[in-house]
């Protein structure tokens, strides 16, 4: 096997297992006797000359129980795709040009990118301008079009359900209302999974709008038949029937999802006449150490996008299906989400043990 050089990033949203990812990819390339680049806050190291570091056996040992990522990670950047003349997102020239340069002065073989949907969207336009690229799908949220699994996401799970056990004590206690707002961007599963695992009463999610009497009468009902407390569990897009997504703007006027906790919590207070409180998971549910199986996960991904390299399959992706690793090309993935389905036999088993999805 000849001797080559490679290079891996994180990009986007940090989520725990990355690190896994980079520890298993390495192990896979020393194998093969070649060297792994990491560059690091994404794409932006790729910058001639290039911010990297080797990724050798003295780095990436000991680092798979880490959460976030140790090459650091941006969410903007030189990277971010504005649309061309036919209205499809393209890379600047320049910045190509600028990739070209630091592929050429490091011999470099191929690249590995590690993103959600936007990097990934990076890493298929890189692909398309001649660069070898192999993607590996990331987020917390679970919503990446062929990938039935991302790793992250069970550990934002595991943080949902213990938040959920830590509240249900205090409610219990208060005979309280609670409603715990997760994230997961446009899809319910943080909020599904995390919500049957803590045991929530109530889960609203984007798929299934919500009507604010059905929680209500549901609040009561319980109520009426003993319930010390009632959790309700509420994805940051999920909304009203006939409201919209609660987003607010950021300092750099960004708008973000988030808040309607603090809404449902309002009406729910106002039509059950009982103490409710919120409380806003944010970003405990991206950080810490990954979960066993995101470290599992991590590593297969790791260790399957060395391989896919090596078979020379660019421009493709590691997808988790029917419990295998396989590759799928990256844009079946790209600007296409994974959302729940209403009818699915998670929303159903749901259904089964009680739980109210306030429709
Ligand atoms: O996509 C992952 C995610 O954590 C979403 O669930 C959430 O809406 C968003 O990222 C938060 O992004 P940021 O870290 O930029 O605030």
């Amino acid at each position: 096997m000849s001797n080559k050089r490679i290079g891996i990033l994180t990009s986007g949203g940090d989520c725990p297992g990355l690190n896994a990812v980079l520890r298993g990819a390495s192990r896979a390339a020393e194998k093969l006797g070649w060297e792994l680049l990491g560059f690091k806050d994404g794409f932006e190291g790729l910058l001639p000359p290039g911010d990297f570091l080797l990724l050798d056996r003295s780095v990436t040992s000991g680092i798979m129980h880490l959460g976030g990522t140790i090459l650091g990670t941006v969410n903007k950047g030189h990277f971010v795709t504005r649309l061309d003349a036919r209205g499809l997102p393209s890379i600047p020239g320049e910045v190509l040009t600028h990739v070209r340069k630091t592929f050429d002065s490091l011999k470099m073989h191929a690249l590995i990118v590690v993103g959600g949907d936007g990097s990934l969207a990076t890493a298929l336009q890189l692909h398309e301008a001649g660069f070898r690229v192999v993607g590996v799908p990331k987020t917390i949220d679970n919503d990446l079009e062929a990938t039935s699994r991302t790793f992250g996401f069970d550990s934002a799970v595991a943080c949902v359900a213990d938040a959920l056990d830590r509240l249900h004590t205090t409610a219990t206690s208060h005979k309280r209302v609670m409603v715990l707002e997760v994230m997961g961007r446009h899809a319910g599963w943080i909020a599904l999974h995390g919500g049957l695992a803590g045991g929530a009463d109530v889960i609203l999610i984007p798929e299934i709008p919500f009507a604010f009497e059905k929680i209500a009468d549901e609040v009561l009902r319980r109520e009426s038949e003993g319930a010390k407390s009632t959790m309700v569990v509420v994805a940051e897009g999920a909304s009203p029937r006939d409201g919209h997504q609660r987003r607010h703007h950021t300092a750099s006027g960004e708008k973000r999802l988030g808040g309607i906790a603090e809404i449902v919590g309002r009406e729910l207070g106002e039509r059950t006449g009982k103490e409710v409180r919120t409380c806003v998971l944010g970003h405990l549910q991206r950080g810490g150490a990954p979960t066993t199986l995101d470290r599992i996960l991590g590593t297969g991904f790791g260790v399957k996008a060395v391989q896919l390299v090596l078979d020379g399959k660019f421009g493709s992706m590691v997808s988790y299906q029917n419990d295998e690793l396989r590759n799928v090309p990256i844009s079946h993935a790209v600007h296409k989400l994974r959302r729940v389905s209403p009818t699915c036999q998670m929303v159903e088993t749901a259904r089964a043990v009680d739980i109210s999805f306030g429709d």
